[in-house]
């Protein structure tokens, strides 16, 4: 099922990678211009960039067995190189002759932003190594980009959290080209989760493209869903500062039955959410794109009793704090 190592929160060198990410409350409605509230999770991706004298781009992923020369032309590129081929267009780096390598710490196709931490540590790899003075904005902003090619209608929720590294409410521009809302979150204490690790694949711009047209057959109904869910990770902004943690977990409920409405759910994921439960959790949901994925419980008391029930089950479990 891959193996997924945690890295300690201090030991990650913000300048050169690109964080993982759960989603608290919020994802779907937000690709519709709600709110949704997501926090770093201390699984990064870092890359290196090199010279070399290949005459190409090389990009090596060695843990994934990945390994290929960027095509000049876009119009030759596979999904995975049209993605991260937007860097090295937009940089103008695409003559260069280098090799990159990237350590990717984020499971693939998790819904634990893996794509997106992936481009913001390739952008943090050649801003360091071509000394391009990028802003955090600006790595933001290409990295968006690239989550566009990757998922389809992006947010920009993950692209966020990947390049900032801190807990966040996001609601996407009413408007192309305006910037988001993005508000910092500044929590009390911080907040004990376990992340639940279902093995299944499953790729953001599926999820999200079923959504869109179960969504354009039935507008009205669809928006009256994803209005239920801005109102509760409204009130889950409240929950979180004020740490009431039992009514942060009834809203994580609520928003995981919204969720299953959407039908970007799975099989998996809907054992992990009732292993939760039955083991104490004040809230399970799904997390990020669905549709197989990762989970997330809320478990102030009994972490260790959720985590190993749902590694018994067959599954991964990672017990984090966000805040
Ligand atoms: C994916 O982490 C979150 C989604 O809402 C997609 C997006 O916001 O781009 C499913």
């Amino acid at each position: 099922r891959g193996a997924i190592e945690a890295t300690e929160q201090p030991a990650i060198d913000h300048r050169a990678c690109g964080h993982g990410k759960i989603i608290m409350l919020g994802e779907h409605a937000v690709v519709y211009g709600s709110h949704a509230i997501a926090a770093p999770v201390p699984l990064a991706v870092r890359a290196v960039a090199q010279d070399t004298k290949s005459g190409g781009v090389d990009m090596f992923i060695p843990r994934w067995g990945v390994e290929y020369r960027l095509h000049r032309d876009p119009a030759h590129r596979d999904s995975f190189q049209r993605s991260l081929g937007i860097i090295f267009d937009e940089l103008q780096l695409t003559e260069r002759s280098m090799r990159i390598e990237v350590f990717p710490n984020v499971p693939r196709a998790m819904g634990l932003g893996g794509s997106a931490a992936m481009a913001v540590a390739v952008i943090r790899a050649l801003d360091q190594h071509y000394k391009l003075g990028l802003s955090d904005e600006e790595i933001n902003a290409l990295a968006f980009r690239c989550e566009e090619v990757a998922h389809g209608s992006a947010s920009g929720i993950d692209n966020t959290v990947a390049t900032y590294g801190k807990p966040l409410l996001y609601k996407r521009a009413a408007k192309q080209g305006d910037a988001p809302m993005v508000r910092e979150l500044h929590l009390p204490k911080r907040i004990p989760l376990v992340i639940g690790i279902s093995g299944k694949e499953s790729l953001t711009a599926v999820t999200v493209g079923k959504v869109r047209s179960a969504w354009q057959r039935n507008p009205a109904l669809y928006d009256g869903i994803f209005q239920q869910i801005d109102g509760l990770t409204l009130q889950g902004v409240e929950a979180m500062q004020q740490y009431d943690l039992e009514r942060l977990g009834d809203l994580m409920n609520i928003c995981h039955g919204l969720l299953n409405a959407l039908r970007v759910s799975s099989w998996e994921v809907e054992e992990l959410v009732q292993i939760a439960r039955e083991h104490g959790a004040l809230g399970a949901k799904l997390t990020g794109g669905g549709g197989g994925g990762s989970i997330v419980a809320l478990c102030p008391q009994n972490r260790e009793k959720v985590a190993a029930a749902m590694r018994d089950a067959g599954y991964q479990a990672m017990e984090v704090d966000i805040g």
